[in-house]
């Protein structure tokens, strides 16, 4: 059974983490020696271009193949291709419709969608919709496989040999059969209701095991969330919405997306190199596909819809102007669609799968200026991420109204029925495995039950980190009360999706249990911590 074959194969590859949990976390290989940062950076080996040559790509709008009974359908074909990210160089991708990011998918509150996935890659994918209101059965639980032609239909195409020296030396076989998956041949439709608040969503493979190496080769799409409500505002629009999906990455000497996969097949065994179990890093920034693009833009407000899409980088944002002063960012909505009212920045931090809806506003900019969007956690080429180059004087008829949204949920600390406590921690994988990164003390495991919770109950979770962990709740939002046992900080704002745990950090949420019934996750976003482990169950019942 491919499932019990590569649960071993993680515990095989835990050593470098035995050691970080015995050693400290800080002597570790694993960990930059950035403290601002959890992770090992890859270097490119090809050259890399200038900064700000790149025109910005804006991902394709997918138009419906069907629209009937007021849902719209579409088709994604899943699917490798070549494409030049860097200029003259060919680079093989893994894609949705062949363009790395995939097509973005527009959409209306409350118009259902169903989108047929196609999966013509070699190896199975799981499509999930993250901060979709889904049901269960098309929230891309990652055992809920889309195999392809050839795939046996019972599990991975290896044999004895392929699992490596490493797998067999160790462990009590552990099965990770699960009862409960619901995998399909070829294709599957993914149906979601989008019964919730306008955000930017995105869609990204959720395979188990593997989904670290197969976002990191493209699997990655937005999809955006409207309704007339937003629209009436007057937010910055049009040619004046940008969205931004940041990511980093590397590239080998052949031009291919570097990844320290043990198996860079991505068929059996699961897991990274060892210097990079704490999470793997480039040295490119791209954005929507591009190597630190520029993009002309008119002296006006632009409303910037930003989506850190990286396994495992953590950036933080400013925009700086020609003369060194950077320019406030307005903050309008956060992970689940708009805040109250605008919270205004100088930067902003933004851990793997968090979003940020922002106003910059280039009207004083001197034209012909470069307003440059820097990562104040970079090192190097690490630092640039993109620029804007302001080309023309322009009317503006956008506004910032003071009221964004007056729908926020209302949940209160006292309203909680239940406090849980989940710690996110490197840890032993069993009894006498090696180790990976755990909730609670204990890793993945798609057959056990871990959290059940009551459909309409508000509960208070306090989570622990011990070094970065982005955590991430499926189907519900939830609002930050506090940090460090201190008022949460002001990037924390309005209905989040993912919470940037620091290291060392604790943090409250208080969310209500609201949608459907079935089985969920929350994991950990640091998408190798995520494959190593860090994910844990969710029965809505
Ligand atoms: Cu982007 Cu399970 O999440
Ligand atoms: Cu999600
Ligand atoms: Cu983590």
């Amino acid at each position: 059974m491919s499932e019990g074959m590569t649960r071993r194969q993680v515990l095989a590859v835990g050593g470098a983490l035995g050691a970080m949990a015995a050693g400290g976390l800080g002597a570790a290989a694993g960990l930059s020696r950035h403290p601002a940062t959890t992770g090992a950076e890859l270097r490119s080996a090809v050259p890399l271009p200038p900064p700000y040559t790149t025109p910005l790509p804006l991902p394709t709008v997918l138009a419906p193949v069907a629209v009937s009974g007021g849902t719209d359908h579409y088709e994604i074909v899943q699917r490798e291709t070549t494409a030049e990210i860097l200029p003259g160089i060919r680079t093989p991708l893994w894609t949705y419709g062949g363009t790395f990011p995939g097509p973005t998918i527009e959409s209306r509150r409350g118009r259902p969608v169903t989108v047929t996935h196609r999966n013509e890659l070699p190896v199975p994918t799981v499509v999930h919709l993250h901060g979709g209101r889904t049901p269960a059965d098309s929230d891309g639980y990652p055992t809920d496989l889309v195999t392809p032609k050839g795939w046996p239909a019972a599990g991975a195409p290896h044999t004895a040999h392929d699992r490596g020296a490493a797998a067999d030396a160790h462990d009590a076989p552990h099965t990770m059969h699960d009862p409960r998956a619901v995998p399909t041949r070829l294709t599957r439709d993914y149906t979601f209701p989008l019964d919730q608040r306008p955000a930017l969503l995105w869609y990204h493979d959720h395979r188990m095991d593997f989904t670290a190496p197969a976002i990191w080769r493209g699997l990655a799409g937005l999809h955006i969330v409207r309704d007339a409500a937003e629209e009436a505002l007057g937010l910055p629009a049009g040619p004046r919405e940008l969205p931004l999906m940041i990511a980093d990455r590397a590239f080998a000497a052949d031009g291919s997306l570097d990844y320290p996969s043990l198996d860079p097949t991505l068929r059996t065994r699961p897991g990274v190199r060892e210097p990079y179990l704490a999470g793997v890093l480039g040295d490119v920034v791209l954005v929507n596909g591009a190597p630190w693009p520029v993009h002309e833009v008119d002296a006006a407000r632009y409303r910037l819809r930003v989506l850190n899409a990286s396994n495992a980088r953590h950036y933080d944002l400013a925009a700086v102007g020609g003369d060194g002063r950077s320019l406030p960012l307005v903050q309008i909505g956060s992970d689940q669609g708009l805040l109250a009212a605008p919270v205004t920045h100088r930067s902003l931090p933004i851990a793997p799968a968090e979003r940020y809806d922002l106003v910059v506003d280039f009207t004083r900019e001197p034209v012909g200026g470069l307003v440059r969007l820097v990562n104040r956690l970079g090192t190097g080429r690490t630092r640039d991420v993109m620029a804007f180059r302001v080309a023309r004087r322009a009317a503006d008829p956008s506004r910032v109204p003071g009221t964004l949204a007056t729908d926020l949920p209302s949940w209160r600390r006292q309203d909680a029925v239940r406090v849980r406590d989940f710690a996110f921690r490197a840890g032993r994988m069993g009894e006498d495995g090696g180790h990976g990164w755990l909730i609670g003390g204990r890793p993945f495991d798609p057959a056990r039950s871990d959290v059940r919770v009551r459909l309409g109950d508000v509960e208070l979770w306090r989570l622990v980190a011990d070094v970065h962990h982005p955590v991430h709740l499926h189907l519900t939002g939830f609002r930050v009360l506090s940090r460090g046992g201190r008022p949460p900080l002001p990037h924390d704002a309005g209905l989040k999706d993912t919470v940037s745990l620091r290291p060392g950090e604790s943090a409250e949420i208080l969310t209500r249990w609201d949608g459907y019934r079935g089985r969920y996750l929350f994991h950990c976003h640091n998408a190798e911590h995520e494959d190593m482990g860090m994910m844990a169950n969710l029965e809505v019942v």
